[in-house]
């Protein structure tokens, strides 16, 4: 028997093989109906997404992330030629609420960035963190985009130090996420350590709170300010557990959990259980550590933020900052119904909390941060209208770093590993190109930004106000986002000193971008 033949017979021999198997089972009645055929829609079903996301769909279709957005990222990230030819493909005659940005002909603004690319202008917040509460260690931070919370467990160790590393360069803050700071974190970049409900980090052997050991892990790695998570946009309310299979020791060393067993975050904080008690200990852990101290989280019902203001405007007691994250945030794994439908999107999320700060006149005293989709620049311009002083980026960090928006963060088959335990798949990422990735990704939108603000014909982003964006209702009518939001004159703006004082420092370099001396016969 010549091989042909061999191999033929051995094919039809495999074949058979699973039509009877496929027709004795009982579980999948496709197979059953269907013998051998029926697995290819098993197939396709399974390669679908990736079929559809380099095949079939548009350059505007796809979420989270469109083709565009995803490729603007990639090439930002690259240094490459990071434009798109012939005008618009976005239906903005069609689509109601699609923002447009109102440029200024004449702005006050002569522009300080370079017009070529690779010149970048540092952009730091407008506000000082924690400086109008007085903390000791109240800092301006460098950079008005920083990298959101993901915690080393939903990353691997080579993406947290990836993101690390390109803090550093990039001279932005890396949020830990709420799983402690492990050794992936100690590669040079200024944390923001994030204290979540199962106080990974800090706390004692029996999952309690522990102050001395808060202590000892900020004295320990270069924390700038405390975030206290209250909710993610992605599934609010709800705590999360970690499957024993993934808690390695490192993971175990740095969270302060036994290894190999299943780790859980409950729903719930301990320390506190209303505004007034949350407000005591936001002021217990300033004054014990200097740092400034804020919050995370989600928008739902506002009963918790008219009573946060109430408090903060009558006893003196108040957070530093409050992050924002809308409901169209990410997360490595949530039920569907909790990314899908709990909690606001963010610019409604975020314009009614502000309102409730601004009503309380407490605005100009908090740092605003951001996040859902804010990592794009048209998202990021809206949030600094509506009042946010930084925005938080994660998923579009993520991008930057190698993922494909496969979407398999849950199962622990991250094919770029990026959202993977696995040693082999987290093997090929590797963290020093990664990081150069990520930190061009981060300078290219701070630099996109600031040409929008120069456009706008003001300094710096957290100068454009709601007067400068309009919302399209349809091809014939648009609104201005005032109106949309319900914002009173001047909200959204940081106070005049601190105007004053970022317009000091952005001008303070002679102007890369203007235009030659007027001429002697030039009459403005
Ligand atoms: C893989 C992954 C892990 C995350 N882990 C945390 C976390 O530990 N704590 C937290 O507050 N948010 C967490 N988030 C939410 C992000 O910090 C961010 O708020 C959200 O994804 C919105 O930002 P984006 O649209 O730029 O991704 C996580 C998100 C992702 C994608
Ligand atoms: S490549 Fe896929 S699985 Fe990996 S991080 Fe990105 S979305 Fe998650």
């Amino acid at each position: 028997m010549s091989w042909v033949t061999r191999a033929a017979a051995a094919g039809l021999s495999a074949l058979a093989g699973v039509a009877a198997r496929d027709l004795l089972q009982r579980e999948h009645t496709l197979l059953r109906n269907f013998p051998v055929v029926g697995h290819a829609r098993y197939l396709i079903e399974a390669i679908g997404p990736e079929l559809r996301q380099y095949l079939v769909a548009g350059n505007n279709e796809e979420r989270p992330f469109t083709r565009d957005q995803r490729r603007w990222v990639y090439a930002s990230a690259k240094k490459e030629n990071n434009y798109f030819g012939f005008g618009t493909d976005n239906d903005l005659e069609y689509t109601a609420g699609y923002p447009v940005i109102n440029h200024r002909t004449f702005g006050r603004a002569v522009p300080t960035t370079h017009v070529a690319a690779g010149h970048e202008t540092p952009l730091p917040s407008a506000k000082v963190l924690g400086g109008a509460r007085g903390r000791a260690q109240a800092f301006r931070p460098n950079s008005v985009v920083n990298i959101s919370a993901m915690s080393f467990g939903s990353l691997s160790g080579r993406a947290v130090e990836a993101l690390n590393r390109a803090a550093a360069v990039a001279g932005c803050l890396h949020n830990t996420g709420e799983g402690g700071i492990s050794v992936h974190h100690r590669h040079g970049g200024e944390l923001v350590y994030q204290i979540g409900t199962a106080y990974f980090g800090c706390r004692d052997e029996h999952g309690r709170f522990e102050l001395g050991r808060l202590k000892d892990l900020v004295a320990s790695a270069p924390v700038r300010a405390l975030e206290i998570k209250l909710s993610q946009g992605a599934k609010p309310g709800l705590g999360g557990v970690l499957p024993a299979a993934k808690v390695s020791a490192e993971i175990a060393a740095a969270r302060g959990v036994p290894e190999g067993v299943d780790c859980i975050s409950p729903s719930r904080h301990a320390e506190f259980s209303d505004p007034d008690s949350l407000l005591d200990w936001v002021e217990l852990l300033a004054t014990e550590t200097g740092l400034p101290v804020g919050i995370k989280s989600a928008v739902g019902d506002m009963g918790f933020w008219h009573e946060l203001t109430e408090l903060m405007a009558t006893t003196g007691r108040g957070v530093d900052f409050v992050t924002i994250d809308g409901g169209e945030g990410g997360t490595g794994a949530a039920p569907l119904i909790f990314t899908d439908s709990v909690s606001l999107p963010f610019q409604l999320g975020f314009a009614r909390v502000y309102s409730t700060f601004a009503r309380a006149a407490l605005q100009e005293q908090v740092t605003f941060i951001g996040g859902g989709k804010l990592g794009l620049p048209d998202n990021a311009v809206v949030a600094f209208a509506l009042g946010c002083d930084m925005v938080n980026v994660a998923r579009e960090a993520m991008l930057a770093i190698g993922c494909i928006q496969a979407q398999k963060c849950h199962t622990d088959t991250c094919p770029t590993g990026v959202a993977t335990q696995n040693a082999w798949l987290a093997h090929g990422l590797d963290p020093a190109l990664k990081s150069v990735r990520a930190a061009t990704y981060i300078s290219t939108l701070r630099r996109d930004l600031l040409k929008v603000a120069e456009a706008c014909g003001v300094e710096h982003p957290g100068l454009i106000d709601t007067s400068a964006v309009e919302v399209l209702t349809g091809r014939t009518a648009a609104r201005p986002l005032s109106e949309v939001y319900d914002y009173e004159p001047g909200w959204g703006l940081p106070s005049a000193a601190d105007q004053a004082e970022i317009v000091r420092i952005m001008t303070a370099e002679a102007p890369q971008g203007g235009s030659a001396p007027p001429s002697p016969t030039a009459v403005g």
